[in-house]
């Protein structure tokens, strides 16, 4: 793993934006991730694109994750987010912008088919964000390492983080579509992005635990090409923060 550490949020969308930028120009295979952490990576991605330095225009999008039960136009969907908050904006052909069918009656089917269609495609760089308690995509602690797109229960803690983006508690949904640590890790290329204190435990767990479906980030230790960009608060608690910082300054490429 790379593990980048910048002083702020802005910076690290640069980081990742700049990591990003050419598979895109070249036309490839992106994974989004919702949530507040992409945030700056998208909006540094968006200021390329005016600016004319990047394209999107032969691009697909797979999204991580959908919530069970909202339909595509529920403006807490994420097929609604990652349209509001990025693929908008950009010129991706909005028809290449791929999510899983949270409004299926069979949620199960759903997550298979979703499954069926990344399992024909090659994901060239996948963003990523982390749970408080070290979930990618929406894999929860305990969830198999080696797991396919599947139906996850959401932890009461990720329901009461995410609620801030509905009028009640009541209304987060319970469950998720999520990709499984399998699906996403065969991604040629994994970005991570966190930033904030609250993210500090489940970087440390992530970078300098051992590979353990109790932090299931664990599980990019195992991936060819991750890259973990983080600033300074999400980087507070890891132990060698020096040795990543020399490691990066000593990058040949
Ligand atoms: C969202 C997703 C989640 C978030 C995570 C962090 O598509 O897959 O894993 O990345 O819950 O959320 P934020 O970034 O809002 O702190």
């Amino acid at each position: 793993m790379d593990i980048i550490i910048c002083k702020d949020e802005q910076e690290v969308g640069k980081a990742a934006a700049a990591l990003i930028a050419p598979f895109a120009t070249k036309g490839g295979t992106l994974g989004l991730a919702t949530g507040s952490s992409p945030l700056s990576t998208y909006q540094e991605l968006i200021r390329m694109y005016e600016a004319g330095e990047v394209s999107f225009k032969n691009c697909k999008a797979f999204l991580l994750d959908e919530y069970v039960g909202l339909t595509r136009d529920n403006e807490n969907s994420y097929f609604k987010t990652i349209r509001k908050e990025f693929t908008d904006h950009i010129d991706i052909v909005d028809e290449e912008v791929y999510s899983p069918d949270g409004a299926n009656p069979d949620p199960y089917a759903a997550a298979e088919e979703y499954e069926a269609k990344l399992a024909a495609e090659s994901v060239d760089v996948q963003i990523l964000g982390i749970g408080g308690n070290g979930h990618i995509a929406f894999n929860e602690p305990t969830s198999s390492l080696s797991g396919l797109t599947k139906v996850q229960a959401l932890h009461p803690k990720t329901v009461e983080d995410n609620a801030r983006f509905f009028n009640t508690i009541e209304e987060v949904p319970t469950h998720a579509l999520t990709q499984g640590l399998g699906t996403l890790s065969r991604a040629q290329n994994i970005v991570l992005v966190a930033t904030g204190e609250g993210k500090a435990d489940a970087i440390r767990g992530t970078v300098e635990g051992p590979v353990t479906a109790s932090c299931p980030g664990s599980i990019l230790q195992m991936h060819n090409n991750a890259t973990i960009i983080i600033d300074e608060a999400a980087a507070s608690k890891l132990e060698n923060a020096d040795h990543y910082r020399l490691m990066e300054q000593l990058k040949l490429r």
